[in-house]
């Protein structure tokens, strides 16, 4: 079977086709085609909703007919066609709803509607073999939440951030640094070469029950000390940036460590825990993770970074998942900028 994914939730208009593999062992990527609208944004220090709308109606016929292209399959071949419905910014996802709407009505294919987080959550059966149940880490710039994922279309919050969202907390703090969005990678640039143990940050929620995040008193403690500061030299830039990380690493673990006891006592024993989001690309995340879970006797399982941010693979694997359970959407489907899991 073969999967035509759209993905314009932000600021990637991405579009991609995906197939499955005999035996049901994850899936091929045929071709993934990902156009970011960074620059378009970056004078604004975030994503400005209207221009992003814009920017996907500008291209997303063409990357559709790029990615048929690269795939080397002709549409009439593409056995469904799913777009992510949300959740997100409404004029980028009306473009990519309207868009998959109109092929799978011309073609008389099914059209499935995806749940954006959904889509971070299935990637890594995409990639591995992996069985249900697992946990998702899911951190992008929007969310930052902890999800039991017993199926397709069978998920079960475990925590999220009450405040700040992990990639809205590495943005900010870039942002206070004088480093342009996206920070993350920046960040973690940086901190390579800083004190982490320089200033000490706060870890809100450490050491608490459940599994939610919080975020924003962290931001908060960088931003005094910036202002304490006041000129900030190069090698202040950089402790700051180890510093804050290395709290937010904490954060994360600690936080992670309590949606493995909350799913144990609930679920049973999860098949692995597993990152998404465009957070998910940070290597010291990825490396504390990696040892957590080795504490735990765990499976981690941890996407390449291309596919941890936003891409239209994801959401066509995703649509494909649901095809194959025969979870198939009414052309009626709304947009849904709000669409928790
Ligand atoms: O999932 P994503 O591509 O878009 C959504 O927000 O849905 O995530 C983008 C976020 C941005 O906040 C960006 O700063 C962050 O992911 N990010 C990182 C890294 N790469 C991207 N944060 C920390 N370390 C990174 N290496
Ligand atoms: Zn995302």
């Amino acid at each position: 079977m073969r999967v035509l994914g759209i993905e314009t939730t932000c600021d990637e208009t991405a579009v991609a086709v995906v197939s499955d593999r005999l035996g049901g062992d994850g899936g091929d990527i045929l071709s993934n085609e990902v156009l970011s609208q960074i620059a378009q944004h970056a004078a604004y220090g975030g994503v400005v909703p209207e221009i992003a709308a814009r920017a996907h109606i500008d291209s997303l016929d063409r990357l559709i007919v790029r990615a048929l292209a690269n795939a080397k399959v002709d549409l009439k071949d593409i056995d469904a066609i799913a777009a992510a419905a949300g959740p997100g910014l409404i004029g980028g996802v009306l473009v990519g709803l309207t868009a998959a709407k109109g092929l799978a009505l011309a073609l008389g294919k099914p059209f499935i509607a995806v749940n954006h987080l959904e889509a971070h959550a299935l990637t890594a059966r995409l990639t591995d073999h992996l069985e249900f149940p697992f946990i998702a880490l899911l951190v992008s710039g929007g969310h930052t939440q902890l999800v039991a994922v017993r199926g397709v279309g069978d998920y079960r919050r475990l925590g999220s951030t009450v405040d700040d969202a992990a990639g809205e907390a590495f943005d900010k703090v870039a942002k206070m640094l004088g480093l342009p969005y996206p920070g993350g990678p920046q960040i973690e640039d940086l901190a390579q070469e800083g004190d982490s143990h320089r200033f000490d940050f706060p870890r809100p929620m450490v050491g608490r029950g459940g599994a939610d995040f919080s975020l924003s008193g962290l931001k908060t403690a960088v931003r005094q000390e910036v202002l304490k500061i006041q000129t900030l030299t190069e090698q202040d830039k950089k402790d700051l940036a180890a510093s804050f990380q290395a709290a937010i690493v904490d954060v994360i673990v600690d936080r992670v460590r309590g949606g493995i006891r909350l799913f144990s006592q609930s679920e049973g024993r999860p098949s692995g825990l597993v990152i998404g989001g465009g957070v998910g690309a940070n290597g010291a995340i990825r490396r504390a993770l990696t040892r957590l879970c080795a504490e735990s006797g765990l499976r981690f399982i941890s996407p390449p970074a291309n596919l941890c941010s936003d891409n239209g693979a994801i959401i066509a694997w995703a649509g494909l998942e649901r095809l194959k359970c025969g979870y198939t959407s009414d052309l009626g489907f709304a947009p849904r900028p709000r669409w928790p899991l």
